[in-house]
């Protein structure tokens, strides 16, 4: 490498927030061994992407930006492919992309300082690749966490639920909960640090299980949002087989629980459940958005759903419509069935064609958009809290977000500069669909 690049890196992250906080993790390590991170490629003598496999065009991504910077691998720079795609695709990488040097799943980023030392001696491929059955988690000793206020904790990593068309359970290995003691443990520190909010990440996160059996994961968001100082507490992402009313009766009793659940219904249809293998029904899922509903704080729901499951029929994207009709989500995440490597769903026919999944995405957005223009609309005329998250100069605004998770721009008075993260209050005066407007009060 270049002398100028030596002990540089650039790390560009795709995907979940699981993925943006294991970066964070990374980067903490890298640091630790003396790299310094730059903000491009250009730059740097070792280029990250820390990527995602949830779709085929999340995958292709990263396949794309390697062909991009093929051509610098001349210039002495290494490559190195982490996260999700590493893990499913392992040593193919090295064939379909010669220029890179080393692939590395989640599971074994606790080894990174010797694959690096490995790369700086020369190492073509490197490896850290886990089997499913790892008991790894990369714990959080060197985490480089990019903003100040708000934080990530990673409670519980992998999944054992196989869902039909998730390649998940491939790529982050078997189910493993953190004790509720260390999460709480890092919690305090983030809290003396200055934190105020915390979101406790898994991708199941409520099917949390302490291995010490001291709390459920309903304790242990009490016991979180209960930290003196911590001010919000958030929590994804839920599986509704998994979703206990004590979850609901947490967010009641303590106001620093955000009233916001994530809850992906994937399908209205109880027959598409089925076939997906999501373990329940159209009835159960309603009735778990009963229990919110009847809160004695309103809960904002926001939701996952993928059109175009093999088998999905007229019919069941009717059903699925209706259910956005009867719960009235906050927000949807919208996506078009695409078929994975290892999973189940890959032996079903995938007949439906690309141009109808595409038309039932729309049908389902713009209905979805309705909703949420109504939804929004009612905060007019209320005042919220704003976390501060910055400032948006070319709309002369702040930008904040509510309890409810949703984005909150704001004026303030002349003069007047709220710091980021810290909580103003805000009247809403105008709403769009997916944010709101309006002035800071005192
Ligand atoms: N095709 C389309 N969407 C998918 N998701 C997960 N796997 C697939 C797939 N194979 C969606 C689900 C999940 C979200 C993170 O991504 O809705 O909740
Ligand atoms: Fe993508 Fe899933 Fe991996 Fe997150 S865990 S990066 S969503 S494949």
């Amino acid at each position: 490498m270049p002398e100028q690049q030596n002990k540089t890196f650039y790390l560009e992250t795709f995907g979940c927030q699981m993925n943006v906080h294991d970066s964070e993790k990374v980067i903490g390590t890298l640091r630790q061994q003396g790299y310094r991170q730059v903000e491009t490629v250009e730059e740097a003598g070792l280029v990250l992407y820390n990527t995602c496999s949830i779709r085929d065009k999340a995958e292709q991504k990263v396949f794309h930006r390697l062909a991009d910077y093929k051509k610098l691998q001349t210039q002495g720079k290494r490559f190195g492919v982490l996260g999700c795609v590493a893990q499913q695709e392992g040593e193919k990488i090295f064939e379909r992309a010669p220029h890179v040097s080393m692939v590395c799943g989640s599971a074994s980023y606790r080894n990174l300082p010797q694959m690096l030392v490995q790369i700086e001696n020369g190492g073509t491929r490197v490896t850290g690749l886990d089997d499913r059955e790892t008991d790894e988690c990369f714990e959080t000793e060197f985490t480089a966490r990019s903003n100040p206020y708000r934080g990530y904790i990673t409670i519980i990593e992998g999944c054992d639920k196989f869902c039909a068309y998730c390649v998940v359970p491939f790529t982050r290995g078997k189910e493993r909960s953190r004790t509720s003691e260390s999460v709480l443990q890092e919690a305090r520190q983030m809290a003396d640090l200055g934190y105020t909010e915390i979101q406790l990440l898994g991708q199941n996160v409520n099917s949390y299980q302490d291995p010490a059996g001291k709390r459920s994961f309903a304790e242990l968001l009490t016991a979180v949002g209960e930290i003196p100082g911590m001010q919000r507490v958030r929590f994804t992402t839920s599986h509704p087989r998994d979703f206990g009313r004590d979850i609901v009766q947490a967010i009641e009793a303590l106001p620093t629980l955000c009233d916001h659940v994530h809850l992906p219904v994937q399908s209205g249809s109880t027959r598409v459940l089925d076939a997906m293998q999501r373990l329940y029904t159209r009835e159960q899922y309603l009735e778990r958005i009963a229990w919110m509903k009847a809160a004695k704080r309103e809960i904002s729901l926001t939701t996952d759903i993928i059109v175009g499951f093999p088998g999905e029929t007229e019919a069941d994207f009717a059903e699925t419509l209706s259910l956005l009709d009867a719960v009235q989500f906050d927000g949807v995440f919208s996506f078009k069935y695409s078929p994975r490597p290892n999973t189940p769903a890959l032996k079903l026919d995938d007949a439906i064609s690309d141009e109808e999944k595409a038309r039932r995405l729309t049908i389902l957005m713009e209905k979805q958009r309705e909703i949420q223009k109504r939804n929004y609309q009612r905060h007019v005329g209320q005042t919220l809290e704003a976390m501060v998250e910055g400032r948006n100069e070319a709309r002369g605004q702040w930008v904040g977000r509510t309890s409810q998770n949703k984005v909150l721009n704001f004026t303030a008075l002349e003069g007047v500069s709220p710091l980021p993260g810290t909580y103003v209050p805000v009247l809403v005066k105008t709403s769009f669909p997916n944010s709101l407007v309006g002035e800071m009060v005192v």
